[in-house]
């Protein structure tokens, strides 16, 4: 080999990177506690810690076990939960879902007795309380718009009198958050914010999720009101929308197939906090890799949750959020 052409280079990228002391100086994203929001899945029954199989390490768990959950979210210093509900019965409409004896509004309850400062954020939504499992009300194999938007509101509503801190809307139906707006307002509580899953893809990576939430639909798919895939203009559209009808915080979900559409959605409105969902197929397929012993799981956890952040998300929602939280406190 010859030296002869070979230019020796001045600058040189590697003199940042050459000891641990200079790369904690120079590392442009950092994760803390503070940017996680922990999923919670509550279910009736008592002494209930039901495991689910797609998602190791995650439960379903009933109001009792709710302040030793909360309490360990809290010493981890992990700001939020999200709450999903499993309720005692479904109908065409999802009563449970506003009732004001409702599981999730017993959770809130039970969350905010047990540990008042943790932020208690709801999933507004049809599909876990319908018997069709959609996300609307239903009219033969129709998802009906404008007819959910009251229920939407009224649950919304339903969540804020029992003392939930914001509510986030997934749907994905139009005009649902003026219509949650509309409904909060009217009801006495204009101070509370709205987190709306702007940005949501008809995503093959919530599977997990629907056994853990017990919210498949029983016919057709939601490819109506959940975006397609191959779509990125139609997202800062949808985001567009949800700022002009007043939502407080924007969501992009799913997260790791849609790091561009993160990255777009917070340069178009990089004023508000923007959320992104690390969703629970993405969830277990770092479960599934680490149990074959397949890939160092700490590393891709803090790997896939750096770059969620570096890709423009202020919050993530994450089943990580716990593992994470007690990583980045061991690594100090
Ligand atoms: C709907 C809802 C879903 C998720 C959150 N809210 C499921 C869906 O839209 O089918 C998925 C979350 C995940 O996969 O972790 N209420």
């Amino acid at each position: 080999m010859s030296k002869t052409n070979i230019p020796i280079p001045t600058i040189r990228p590697r003199r940042l990177r050459m000891s641990a002391g200079v790369r904690r100086m120079v590392r442009e994203t950092t994760l803390t506690a503070a940017d996680f929001i922990y999923p919670l899945f509550v279910t009736h029954g008592e002494n209930v810690r039901h495991p689910i199989p797609s998602m190791p390490g995650i439960f379903q768990f009933s109001i009792d076990q709710l302040a030793e959950e909360t309490a360990e979210i809290t010493a981890l210093n992990i700001p939020a939960v999200v709450l999903f509900g499993i309720p005692a019965a479904k109908d065409p409409i999802g009563l449970e879902n506003f009732a004001d004896d409702g599981i999730v509004q017993q959770a809130i309850r039970a969350i905010k007795a047990a540990q008042p400062d943790l932020i208690v954020i709801t999933d507004v939504c049809l599909c876990e309380y319908t018997d069709h499992g959609h996300c609307g009300l239903v009219q033969g194999d129709e998802i009906l718009n404008d007819a959910t938007l009251a229920v939407l509101a009224e649950t919304a509503v339903s969540h804020a009198n029992a003392g939930a801190d914001i509510v986030a809307p997934s749907g994905m139906m139009d005009g649902m958050v003026a219509a949650i707006r509309a409904g909060l307002d009217g009801a006495g509580f204009a101070n509370m914010p709205i987190m709306s899953y702007a940005v949501k893809y008809a995503s093959a990576f919530y599977g997990p999720f629907r056994d853990a939430a017990d919210g498949a639909p029983k016919f057709g798919d939601r490819k109506t009101h959940q975006m397609d895939p191959a779509n990125g203009r139609e997202a800062l559209r949808e985001a567009a929308l949800d700022v002009e009808e007043g939502a407080d915080f924007l969501m992009v979900k799913p997260a790791l197939a849609y790091l561009d559409i993160i990255r777009q959605t917070k340069e178009a409105f990089p004023a508000l906090p923007l959320a992104a969902y690390n969703v629970s197929g993405e969830y277990a397929m770092i479960k599934a890799a680490a149990a074959n012993g397949w890939l160092d799981e700490k590393k891709a956890i803090l790997e896939t949750l750096t770059a969620i952040k570096r890709a423009g998300a202020d919050l993530i929602i994450t089943y990580h959020a716990k593992e994470a939280a007690q990583l980045i406190m061991d690594n100090g």
